[in-house]
């Protein structure tokens, strides 16, 4: 039995976090042998909020590198910046055609722009048209990502199945989102969603000197070392638990524990597990050849995967003359 399809992509938009890896990343990289894994560089994403051309090329770049730093394998997995398949962007027209504007108005990311007075270009209000194209086209059984883009899959769910209805075929796949409950929301070290645009990330590939100071603005309360706490209440531990699930640690936490000692443990144990990662990453980075090879070449394999396709959607849609 041929394998299912993986499918998923991060923008391009700055240093990952350790959100991102948990959240998103860290599936790709689990599931890689199970699935054939397709994961690419959302750069045309990115434009609805990276508009500088020398900035957009290094982010390109770096994710590129730090898609394999954490473990992805050009060998196993299919590695691709989205502008290299222009059919992407082909195929979220024809599903611009068929959507409503007030079915995007309900979007949550677009609701939270507009709920701030921010202007929000027509990139964004699209975002997840052009969300669905990326997985739609590649036929993707399922999609990692963190809860936050729980709706956007919906979107492309409905999206293909209003495309099937509208022109009567059968194309497009119905794909599902791949949520691992525990890690679904990261929280950052405010306790909110550790995201960017909040600016309370731990970035994923961070020193020493940065962890530690990210570490140390965690917020904690003033209760005693022996008096008993609830750990699940615990921004720290809540953080902690990630990079150390243990029993051992819960208990500690509950009871005996200093803050002190627990943030100087956080610190340590965030380390230890970035630590192969910042390895890698470094060995990469200066590898320009070869990480441009991967891309280039994912890029093409990733092209050719769609031609037929695109073809079948062309003529269910009635631009195919010959
Ligand atoms: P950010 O919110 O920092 O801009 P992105 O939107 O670029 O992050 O997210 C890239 C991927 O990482 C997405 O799949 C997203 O769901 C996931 N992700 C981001 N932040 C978190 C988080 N705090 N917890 C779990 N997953 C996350
Ligand atoms: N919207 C995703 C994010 O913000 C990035 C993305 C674009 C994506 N196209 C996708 C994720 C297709 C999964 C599948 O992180």
């Amino acid at each position: 039995m041929s394998k299912k399809i993986l499918l998923s992509g991060v923008k391009p938009t700055g240093l990952l976090h350790v959100g991102n890896y948990f959240g998103a990343i860290k599936q790709f990289v689990d599931f890689q042998d199970e699935y054939e894994t397709i994961i690419f560089i959302a750069d045309l994403h990115a434009i609805t909020t990276v508009q500088d051309k020398d900035l957009l090329s290094k982010q390109i770049y770096d994710i590129a590198v730090d898609y394999m730093a954490c473990g992805l394998d050009p060998e196993k997995a299919l590695i691709f910046k989205q502008s290299d398949i222009p059919e992407v962007s082909e195929l979220a027209w024809y599903f611009n055609c068929i959507t409503t504007v007030p079915y995007l108005e309900r979007a949550h990311a677009y609701k939270d722009a507009e709920a701030k007075g921010r202007e929000v270009n027509m990139g964004v209000f699209d975002y997840p048209i052009l969300m669905a194209a990326d997985i739609l086209i590649q036929d993707a059984d399922v999609v990692p990502v963190g809860k936050d883009q729980k709706q956007h899959i919906e979107y492309a769910r409905d999206t293909a199945e209003k495309f099937n209805r509208v022109f009567n075929t059968d194309i497009f796949k119905l794909p599902k989102e791949m949520i691992v409950e525990s890690l679904a929301v990261v929280p950052g070290i405010d306790g909110q969603k550790m995201s960017k645009s909040y600016g309370n990330v731990i970035p994923l590939f961070a020193e020493h000197d940065e962890v530690k100071s990210l570490v140390m603005r965690i917020p904690t309360d003033s209760k005693g070392v022996d008096e008993e706490k609830n750990p699940e209440d615990m921004v720290l531990y809540q953080i902690h638990k990630i990079f150390n699930g243990s029993e051992e640690l819960f208990n500690s936490y509950k009871k005996g524990l200093s803050y002190k000692e627990a943030k100087e443990k956080l610190i340590e144990d965030i380390l230890a597990f970035s630590e192969p990662f910042r390895k890698r990453r470094a060995e990469l980075h200066g590898n320009r050849d070869y990480v441009l090879d991967v891309l280039k070449k994912g890029g093409e394999r990733a092209k050719a995967r769609v031609e037929a396709k695109m073809e079948k959607v062309r003529n269910a849609v009635g631009v195919k003359l010959y």
